[in-house]
């Protein structure tokens, strides 16, 4: 089965309203809506209504970057599934680097796991980030840190919804370090994330998942990165916030898929 190329732009915490307007109203104008590519854009969540505005009419996604673990009550601050849905959202990150390690500590699996059960019952696609620091990796517990944020991020998960995931394979040590894996290690990784999803699943489904690459993902080093078999798109941080750099990614990508599939892009 063909995975049609995902690519997203995480945005994270950068960016004005009116130059979320900008961006997001020159990605609108630029990608084809015939291109054999999925793409999304996730802003800052104040600023999902004026991006949705922006891509009226064009075939990019929305997606947002975070999303708490219940349906409503008193959590001051939180932002659920169902509201996420009611203003347009399409996907949604979840247990990104960040928020696991940096700004929420206490984001373990089990909460990730929470947030993406919720997520997905409320109707949204979700990207589950997953990777292993460089400490991690130094000690060679790159498969390990991967089976386990896996496993535990999808448990409970029907094998019928498996479709609804995006996979985004994000070595901590590569994520806005300017380091990035080599085509390698990318592939080494996601092989070994879809051999798990065919055990956890069933090899159809598994194959059906899209494994995003993320981690300084650039024009310049984006057609190696995304050349790997597994490798089914990228999640983008710095590089999204420039229209350029950003289209580059998607059109290195259309190139590696077309050189692979046979096809004109
Ligand atoms: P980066 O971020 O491309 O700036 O390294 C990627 C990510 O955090 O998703």
């Amino acid at each position: 089965m063909a995975r049609k190329l995902f690519i997203a732009g995480n945005w994270k915490m950068n960016l004005s309203a009116e130059q979320c307007t900008a961006l997001a109203s020159e990605l609108a104008g630029s990608v084809g809506s015939d291109w054999p590519v999925e793409v999304a854009l996730c802003p800052p969540c104040v600023y999902l209504s004026v991006v949705r505005a922006a891509l009226d009419g064009s075939a990019i996604r929305l997606g947002a970057q975070n999303v708490y673990c219940e349906s409503n009550g008193a959590f001051t601050g939180q932002i659920s599934p169902g509201m996420l849905v009611d203003i347009g959202c399409d996907y949604v990150i979840i247990g990104h680097s960040e928020t696991r390690h940096t700004i929420e500590p206490d984001e373990d699996d089990a909460l990730i796991n929470r947030k993406l059960l919720l997520a997905l019952d409320a109707g949204l696609n979700v990207i589950l980030c997953i990777g292993e620091t460089l400490d991690q990796r130094e000690q060679a517990q790159t498969d390990s840190v991967l089976d386990t944020q896996l496993t535990a991020g999808l448990a409970n998960l029907q094998p019928a919804s498996a479709e609804t995931i995006t996979i985004a394979y994000e070595p901590v040590w590569a994520i806005g370090t300017g380091q990035t894996a080599t085509t390698d290690q990318a592939q080494q990784a996601h092989a070994f994330v879809r051999a798990r999803l065919a055990e956890l699943f069933d090899p159809v489904a598994a194959n059906g998942i899209r494994i995003q690459y993320g981690g300084s993902v650039k024009p310049t080093n984006a057609a190696e990165l995304l050349a790997g078999p597994d490798v089914d798109g990228a999640l983008v941080g710095g590089a999204s916030l420039k229209a350029d750099d950003f289209l580059e990614i998607i059109k290195a990508g259309l190139q590696n898929a077309s050189q692979t599939s046979g096809t004109a892009v």
